[in-house]
């Protein structure tokens, strides 16, 4: 069995932080406590990473990232700065300043602000003003690789006809708070939600793999799930690995059958599931069709090998 895993990824934030048009030190800024986000959930971000290498750092699929906060923005009617070209320009300025001596994680926001002149309370989207900001994180990596115990949670994951499931919503994350809460105090380290049907959706902040007889399967990206970007780097390399992955409906009693599991996001890459609802998954270790998934992403994520370069964008440090 997984030792019980610390809950703390991100490690020091960077000294610089683009907020609302602006490079600022990060120690400085603050919301207003009428923050309309802080109070009804009405924000988007993203997560993405950076991999250290000599005198540069490598972001991965950063335009993607920014691609889907944009729609997600939108779904919000939130303006964004700029271009996907543009935020990534900012993201690469910031990792420029902050120059962490490892991997990061960046996290930009979006959200709404404050009610214009005019704009009665309430809830609502429009008559209220915007923010963005984006910050840089020092990151361990491999913190998860010696794999978890997950549970199953009580706590279903929404429909996507009441939290539409594409967008990093804030507000929406309150599920995974409260699924991740009640699998800790359980003694898990994580929790797999399952959708208003009783199959299998995701788990708190990542998508689920499970291998059956050699083939992968994985809840359907039009399911009530975040259809990840490293999901979808997963898919692709398992088809360049000759995988076969089919994307269907999961039950639970396949789940805890299932030979290996593994999870996939951006924050921790690829991490082996070793027991579920305290059932060791095949030999309660990370499989070997796991090992090899993740070794191949940990490969392309840090450009070794040289495969998928429109994946990465270089940004050169001082
Ligand atoms: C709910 C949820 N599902 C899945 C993922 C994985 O998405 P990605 O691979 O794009 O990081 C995340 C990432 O944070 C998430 O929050």
């Amino acid at each position: 069995m997984a030792e019980h895993v610390a809950a703390t990824p991100v490690l020091g934030l960077g000294q610089w932080a683009y907020d609302r048009g602006g490079f600022v030190r990060s120690d400085v800024p603050h919301l207003p406590l009428g923050t309309q986000a802080l109070h009804y959930g009405t924000g988007v971000f993203e997560g993405i990473r950076s991999h250290r290498a000599a005198s540069a750092t490598v972001l991965f699929r950063v335009h993607d990232h920014y691609e889907r906060m944009l729609r997600a923005c939108r779904l919000l009617r939130i303006t964004a700065p700029g271009s996907v070209e543009h935020l990534v320009d900012l993201t690469v300025e910031l990792l420029r300043r902050n120059n962490h001596d490892g991997d990061t994680y960046v996290r930009p926001l979006a959200h709404k602000l404050s009610l214009l002149p005019g704009t009665p309370p309430g809830v609502g989207l429009t008559g209220v003003s915007d923010a963005w900001s984006i910050t840089s994180h020092g990151f361990a990596a491999g913190r998860l690789a010696g794999g978890i115990r997950c549970a199953i949670s009580s706590w279903r994951r929404s429909s996507r006809d009441a939290m539409p499931a594409q967008a990093k919503i804030t507000g929406g994350y309150v599920t995974s708070a409260l699924a991740c809460d009640e699998a800790r105090a359980a003694g898990y380290d994580d929790a797999i939600l399952l959708d208003g049907l009783g199959n299998v959706a995701e788990a708190s902040t990542a998508n689920i793999f499970a291998v059956l007889g050699g083939r992968v399967v994985t809840p359907p990206a039009t399911g009530d799930l975040l259809p990840g970007i490293t999901r979808d780097t997963v898919i692709t390399l398992c088809g360049e690995s000759g995988v076969d992955v089919a994307e269907r409906a999961l039950g639970p009693a396949e789940l805890i059958t299932a030979d290996e599991i593994f999870l996939t996001s951006t924050g921790n890459g690829i991490v082996g599931v070793h027991a579920v609802a305290g059932r060791d998954i095949g030999c309660g270790t990370t499989g070997p069709l796991t090992r090899l998934i993740a070794s191949r992403y940990d490969d392309v994520v840090r450009g070794v090998g040289g495969a998928h370069p429109e994946w990465l964008t270089t940004v050169h440090l001082g």
